[in-house]
């Protein structure tokens, strides 16, 4: 069971052995293109010298199918901000399973649930759930081109993902498939640049629906943008959709929009909201959301409506989290520990004499950082390298999103990693990266060609 993975310090730098996983990687590409079913998990993401596949996880600790062991952070792709196996949440849902976990018609811990969400997320009057973020972001889309009866969708072209459909995967550099007239639909506005939203609205009048953005990612709202952005959208009859996949449940437990004291008309959540089962919801306005329900008058809206969208167990699990939220100092802890991990890192680059290229970026609750070469450009070679350095010495990071379970030890023993690797860092920008990094550099996912 998860609980043998151990407390103590990761195994150090030893040579690690990779061998079974490795053997299963073989066997993966065989049979799963691209050899795991999420790209951001995928083999180009991570180093050679890394673990292939994870088999257990108790806490912020993890370990690899050869038996190597790990702090782990940015878990389940930041959807699991309690910690892996997080006992209040496998216990409710394994009494739920007990249960039945999908039935012929609604049970009744779907309006628990939402009842739950509701009270967490204040500014949303109503919510529907579903599975995943983008499964939601979708759902949005589409109730407020419904709703405005237009056809364009304004993204926020300085936010990197919001869902795995068409409408968005056409704007990306990876659009094989998708057909022109879609592409088309989707147009872009830069974060804080009120110009370039305004330029938007000109440029397409009564024609764009809504727009989407991650209330803020690496840079804040400057100037009230947000309340902005909404009063102007409202003014020319769009809608405001704000995809808080990562924001919601940790920049506070209400959302990002709590924290900047906006109302969207909609938003979606998923990610932080289950520990790491499959739940996401879109929420919002009454006058919106009715659309997808039986008590109006207007043309019907499809949303959100599979197989699989309320499985009890799932909503279960989602309310012993914000069970958790609510009760606990969650969200405290990850900002305390994310601060003291950023200013161990900070001090440990600035030893190395790499504080030009290793930084910390973002709010401590969600911190990613930087892995810049010789002339402070960003380099795959150089996180490749960071990253392999980390796994040597216990610690798998591709970003330092710290969760409820990183105790004050974990960021000790991971600064330590942190200052050993960063010597290494230091060599590689002397002598050469390819002296140090074993096998090719990591790439980024969204990319025309392999
Ligand atoms: C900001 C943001 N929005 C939407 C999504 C899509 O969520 P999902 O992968 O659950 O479909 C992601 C996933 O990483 C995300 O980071």
């Amino acid at each position: 069971m998860a609980s043998t993975v151990s407390t103590a310090a990761p195994s150090g730098q030893t040579a690690m052995n990779f061998t079974r996983g490795k053997s299963l990687r073989q066997r993966a590409h065989a049979i799963i293109p691209g050899g795991c079913h999420t790209y951001a998990k995928g083999d180009d993401q991570f180093p050679q010298l890394a673990p292939s596949f994870i088999v257990r996880g108790k806490g912020c600790r993890v370990r690899d199918l050869d038996g190597n062991e790990y702090i782990e952070y940015g878990m389940g792709l930041r959807a699991v901000t309690l910690g892996h196996a997080y006992q209040a949440v496998i216990e409710a849902a394994a009494r739920q399973l007990q249960w039945g976990s999908n039935f012929n018609r609604p049970a009744p811990i779907e309006v628990e649930c939402a009842e739950r969400f509701l009270e967490l997320v204040p500014t949303a009057e109503m919510v529907k759930f579903c599975k995943d973020g983008s499964h939601a972001l979708d759902g949005a889309v589409r109730l407020a081109r419904a709703y405005t009866g237009r056809d364009y969708v304004a993204i926020c072209g300085d936010h990197p993902f919001f869902s795995t459909s068409d409408w968005f995967i056409g704007t990306t550099p990876m659009p094989g498939g998708i057909p022109q007239w879609t592409r088309s639909r989707t147009i872009r506005f830069h974060y804080n640049d009120r110009d370039s939203v305004v330029k938007l609205l000109e440029q397409y009048p009564n024609q764009i629906a809504c727009v989407v953005l991650e209330p803020a990612r690496l840079e804040e709202p400057r100037d009230e943008f947000l309340s902005w952005l909404r009063d102007t959208c409202h003014r020319h009859g769009a809608l405001m959709v704000l995809d808080e996949m990562i924001t919601g449940f940790r920049w506070h437990r209400s959302g990002a929009q709590h924290v900047y004291g906006v109302v969207p008309d909609l938003s979606a959540f998923g990610k932080a909201m289950a520990n790491g089962f499959a739940l996401s919801a879109l929420a919002g306005r009454r006058e919106v959301m009715r659309l997808g329900g039986l008590d109006h008058d207007r043309e019907r809206v499809f949303l959100l409506s599979t197989t699989h969208g309320a499985e009890t167990h799932a909503l279960a699990a989602g309310i012993a989290t914000m069970e958790t939220y609510r009760d606990q100092d969650v969200i405290e802890h990850l900002y305390r520990q994310g601060e003291r991990l950023r200013a161990g890192v900070s001090a440990a680059a600035r030893a190395a004499g790499v504080e030009r290229q290793v930084e910390c970026l973002g709010r401590p609750c969600c911190l990613l950082y930087t892995t810049r070469n010789q002339e402070g450009k960003p380099s795959q070679e150089f996180r490749a390298l960071f990253l392999q350095e980390l796994i040597k010495r216990g610690v798998l990071a591709p970003s330092f999103v710290v969760s409820f379970a990183h105790t004050d030890r974990d960021i000790d023993l991971t600064i330590e990693a942190v200052s050993e690797a960063l010597i290494v860092y230091r060599r590689a920008l002397e002598d050469g990266v390819g002296r140090f990094l074993v096998g090719p550099p990591v790439k980024p996912v969204f990319r025309p060609y392999v």
